[in-house]
């Protein structure tokens, strides 16, 4: 985390301002380990990562932080089990009789825990392979495949009109502000999300260049008023407890002609798996009162993207397609100029050519100077619940004159128009660096 972005930031708490106490940045501004204090509360920053939480756990990480124990506040910064286990067992450290000794002992076993989720995320394995084979993390693996990342691709143009100040709320393990670090470059990405594993993974593999900030945003964002250029929430809106107060805080932090996306949000009126907390449309619409909002149906905006090659935010979709899609994509301004038909987004969208890859959802199988590849989606489960990845990702592909991954490049280099083709089908895809 670089000192001075700490200037955007406020306690969640007490709304005061953030100060890193002295000693703890390097020469470049980077503060890798510290603590940040404000009137009420003093925060950790742990591999990069500050926590602005109060929660079970963070006086422990703050305290070995002190004591510059890094590998222990690591270990118990990754570990929700043994936060959960202190948290629970906190009454034993304040007993009066014994109780520091056994405050060090429960820390002691606190850490013994934590020491396996540190050992399995922290090696230097590409994200793929630290990744286990639950269906939660076959489905981060193959994220990029699910139709209901596809609205950010879709989304870029309008995203690249607001590149300053950007937010990425809920951002998991980062997928969607890879897409956003790698294509619209934004003066400062901030990724944010209330598990501190899944920022580790963010920072280390997918977004670099992020700040991460682990939040419960149940509770006030940490910005400053009208800081935000723009606002995007990939797949979290229907999970949080009261999205009438986060609203009230994006309207809040969101900069006068600032731009927010609310991206697959679940509606109410058709299932979904995981469903969350899922409103009809229209009671979505309802939670914003300082931003204009205008719904749309998302199948409608991917099939755009995938068919039409274009965005278009002019013509409203009709309440009864929006009430009829699985998830909707809320975008508000109050600039209406950004309202507009974008065409030829595609070239855009999947601009990044730094690491193409074959898409991992496709097993490899080399075929006589050439490369066959057959889509396999990781469950039964993924493949009902996105019937649009079904729909446009092929089911299989021959591609001749490329007989391994190493040949890739070069195959880029030489055959850059069937490689276009490719991308446009998700086939090839510009991956993070260490993610297969
Ligand atoms: C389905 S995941 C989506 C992740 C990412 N946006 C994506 O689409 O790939 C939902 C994310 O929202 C986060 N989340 C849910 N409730 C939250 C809250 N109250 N505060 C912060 N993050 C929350 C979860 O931790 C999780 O990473």
């Amino acid at each position: 985390m670089i000192a001075s972005v700490l200037d955007h930031l406020i306690c969640p708490s007490c709304g005061g301002a953030l100060f890193p106490s002295p000693g703890v940045e390097d020469a470049s501004g980077e503060i890798l380990y510290g603590v940040v204090r404000c009137e009420c509360a003093e925060y950790p920053i742990v591999e990069g990562i500050m926590s602005l939480g109060t929660g079970s756990g963070t006086p422990e990480v703050v305290d070995l932080v002190k004591r510059g124990d890094r590998h222990g506040a690591l270990a118990l910064s990754l570990s929700e089990g043994a936060q959960r286990a202190l948290g629970r067992l906190r009454w034993v450290s304040r007993r009066r009789v014994f109780g520091r000794l056994a405050g060090r002992v429960l820390i002691a076993w606190a850490l013994r825990q934590a020491a396996g989720d540190k050992r399995r995320l922290t090696t230097d394995a590409p994200l793929c392979s630290i990744l286990g084979t639950s269906t939660f993390e076959t489905y981060l693996k193959h994220r990029f495949s699910a139709e209901s990342f596809w609205p950010v691709f879709a989304l870029l143009p309008l995203l690249r009109q607001r590149n300053g100040v950007v937010l990425d709320i809920g951002c998991g393990i980062g997928h969607a502000s890879f897409a956003i670090a790698t294509t619209i470059r934004p003066s400062t990405l901030f990724s944010i999300d209330r598990t501190f594993w899944e920022l580790f993974l963010a920072r280390r593999y997918m977004s670099p260049e992020s700040t991460v900030i682990a939040i419960d945003v149940n509770g006030p964002l940490p910005f400053r008023d009208a800081s935000i250029d723009c606002v995007v929430a990939l797949d979290m809106f229907h999970y949080v407890d009261s999205p009438a107060a986060l609203v009230r805080e994006i309207e809040r932090v969101t900069s006068q002609d600032g731009l927010v996306t609310m991206l697959h949000v679940h509606n109410a009126l058709q299932s979904n798996v995981a469903a969350g907390k899922p409103l009809p449309p229209t009671s979505w619409l309802q939670l914003f009162h300082r931003i204009p909002v205008r719904a749309f149906s998302e199948p409608r905006l991917v099939e755009d993207f995938m068919v039409r090659d274009q965005l278009d935010l002019l013509q409203a979709h009709q309440a009864d397609e929006i009430d009829a899609a699985n998830a909707i994509d809320l975008i508000g301004s109050r600039d209406g100029l950004l309202f507009r038909r974008y065409e030829g987004i595609r070239e855009g969208a999947l601009d990044a050519r730094a690491n193409l890859r074959i898409n991992p959802i496709y097993r490899r199988i080399p075929d006589d100077g050439a490369m066959r590849l057959e889509r396999e989606f990781p469950s039964e489960y993924f493949r009902q619940e996105y019937p649009l990845s079904e729909k446009y990702l092929p089911p299989s592909v021959v591609i001749d004159g490329l007989s391994a991954d190493a040949d890739l490049p070069r195959f880029v280099e030489e055959r850059s128009e069937f490689v276009r083709h490719l991308m446009d089908n998700f086939v090839i895809l510009p991956l993070p660096e260490r993610y297969l």
